[in-house]
């Protein structure tokens, strides 16, 4: 059976869509089979992302709703072999329940290496459905003190449900931190009250690989970080690299 991932942050924007795609891309690199679920109903952006926006004809809803078989609304990612992408319901009235969530899940599970579900912002009902099947969880948030405290909230109501979170602090820009003007990672990690897995810096090539549906290129500091992570999720000892490194 393959590992079931959401991807979550409480607050929006923090980077959960950019996080599951790249993180998608880097575990496909490391030889495994990935598929995404696109849980944002009504605001879908992996597709886009994977590059697979124009092509896609079914969507999630068209599972729940019996329209096709859930294997015509996986859509392979031309900007990467063994990454998948299945698009979120374009209405928000054909959001699905946490039940078929589970089911999806459990369903894709059984044929490939990961599951990656990209959970919609807040703690609403889109959350309790992307959460419905996971059996591990990332939290995203950038290095401010309401992000984090949005981190820490949702981290909670993982713990409740006994789906062990892990914490990625994405955005990350070292200048304003070496020189004391915003909080360091520790006061972040302290707020979110999650052991981290990872950071990410800012960096303008995510946005790039994201307007065009492509990978970041390897050598970008944010590539390098994300492939850490994936590393690091996969169970390797991979040191963090120093703050002066990300600049
Ligand atoms: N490390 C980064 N460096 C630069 N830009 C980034 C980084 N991470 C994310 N972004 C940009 O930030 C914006 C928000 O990212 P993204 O859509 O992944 O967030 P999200 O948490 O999924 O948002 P939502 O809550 O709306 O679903 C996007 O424009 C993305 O390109
Ligand atoms: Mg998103």
């Amino acid at each position: 059976m393959g590992i079931i991932t959401v991807i979550t942050s409480g607050k929006g924007g923090a980077g959960k869509s950019t996080v599951t795609a790249g993180l998608g891309f880097a575990l496909a690199s490391l030889g495994r089979k990935v598929v995404l679920l696109d849980g944002d109903a009504g605001l879908r952006s992996l597709d886009l992302m994977l590059g697979i926006s124009e092509g896609a004809v079914y969507d999630m809803s068209d599972i729940f709703e019996g329209n096709c078989e859930p294997i015509r609304a996986v859509y392979p990612s031309p900007a990467c072999e063994g990454v998948s992408v299945v698009p979120a319901p374009i209405g928000l009235e054909q959001m699905c329940s946490p039940y078929d969530m589970r089911r999806l899940c459990g369903g894709f599970a059984k044929y490939y290496d990961h599951v990656l579900v990209d959970s919609p912002a807040g703690i609403g009902r889109g959350f309790e459905c992307a959460i419905a099947g996971a059996n591990r969880a990332l939290v995203v948030t950038t290095p401010d003190m309401v992000c984090a405290r949005d981190a820490q909230i949702v981290g909670g109501l993982l713990n409740q449900k006994d789906i062990p979170s892990r914490l990625i602090i994405n955005r990350l820009r070292p200048a304003p931190i070496i020189s004391g003007k915003m909080p360091d990672v520790d006061e972040i990690i302290d707020v979110a009250g999650i052991q981290l897995i990872g950071i990410i810096p800012e960096d303008e090539e995510v946005a790039i690989a994201n307007a065009n549906g492509r990978q970041l290129p390897t050598r970008s500091n944010a590539a390098v970080c994300m492939a850490n992570i994936a590393r690091r999720y996969l169970g390797a000892t991979v040191p963090l690299a120093g703050l002066e490194k990300m600049i």
